[in-house]
């Protein structure tokens, strides 16, 4: 069984009285240890096609299904909580908390899953180690490189052990020798630990790390 499917999904978005077409049904399966990258122009869909299968938004029209979950069926409470235990979100902006370190970002995702204190502390070292910034567990995002911070990201991402890590555009921010770095690392957490990766990006050197390319033109796969 695929970890993430979906079926004819469209979306559409309204703006005052007219309607853009974000997505025009697009049929996707993803298998359990995939690491997928999104590729299209700006406009083409990809970050609604993320955020649909984040469950942060619901499709106009069509079907998700995370593993035999159909979304469609649970409610708010069940789709935060499976936000919060099976997804892991790294953004192009980092979106790490000003006032907190690097270690206390990390471990906010396990704060809200209510995970006993010396299990935390355990988990979110081993994944500041991981990501190679145990030295820097106490620097807060405005003391860290753009690098370093988009590993942070990466540790509070997977320090909830998701099964999928969503990453929309991870190296953006980032200049591309940071950039290499970065798609190596999540490959590298990948392949250890099987997990299933689904990134977006412009950057045909990110790309070239993809097990699969789709391109998605104009709300289509092409
Ligand atoms: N909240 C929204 N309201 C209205 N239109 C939206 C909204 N979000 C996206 N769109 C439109 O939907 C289409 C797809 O947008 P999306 O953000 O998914 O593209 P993208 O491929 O991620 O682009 P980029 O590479 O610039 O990030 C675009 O035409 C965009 O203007
Ligand atoms: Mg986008």
């Amino acid at each position: 069984m695929p970890i993430v499917s979906m079926q004819k999904v469209t979306k559409d978005y309204h703006l005052g009285k007219t309607i853009v077409n974000a997505l025009k049904g697009v049929d996707l399966r993803v298998e359990k240890g995939e690491f997928i990258c999104i590729a299209g122009p700006s406009g083409s869909g990809k970050t609604t096609l993320l955020n649909l299968i984040g469950c942060l938004d619901k499709p106009t029209s069509g079907k998700v299904f995370l593993d035999e979950d159909d979304v469609e069926r649970l409610n708010d409470n069940q789709l935060s909580r499976l936000r919060a235990e099976r997804i892991g979100f790294i953004f192009q902006s980092f979106n790490l908390i000003p006032v907190l370190s690097a270690l206390e970002n990390t471990e906010y995702p396990l704060l809200l899953k209510g995970v006993a204190r010396q299990s935390r502390k355990k988990k979110v070292l081993a994944m500041l180690e991981e990501v190679e910034l145990a030295n820097f567990a106490g620097h807060r995002p405005d003391q860290l490189s753009g690098g370093q911070r988009q590993r942070v990201a990466i540790a509070r991402a997977l320090v909830t052990d998701p099964e999928i890590i969503l990453a929309d555009e991870p190296t953006a921010n980032l200049d591309s020798k940071t950039g290499e770095t970065i798609v190596e690392l999540m490959k590298k957490i990948n392949e250890e630990m099987n997990s299933t990766f689904i990134f977006s990006t412009h950057d045909s050197m990110v790309m070239k790390y993809a097990h699969r390319l789709i391109h998605l033109q104009d709300g289509r796969i092409a």
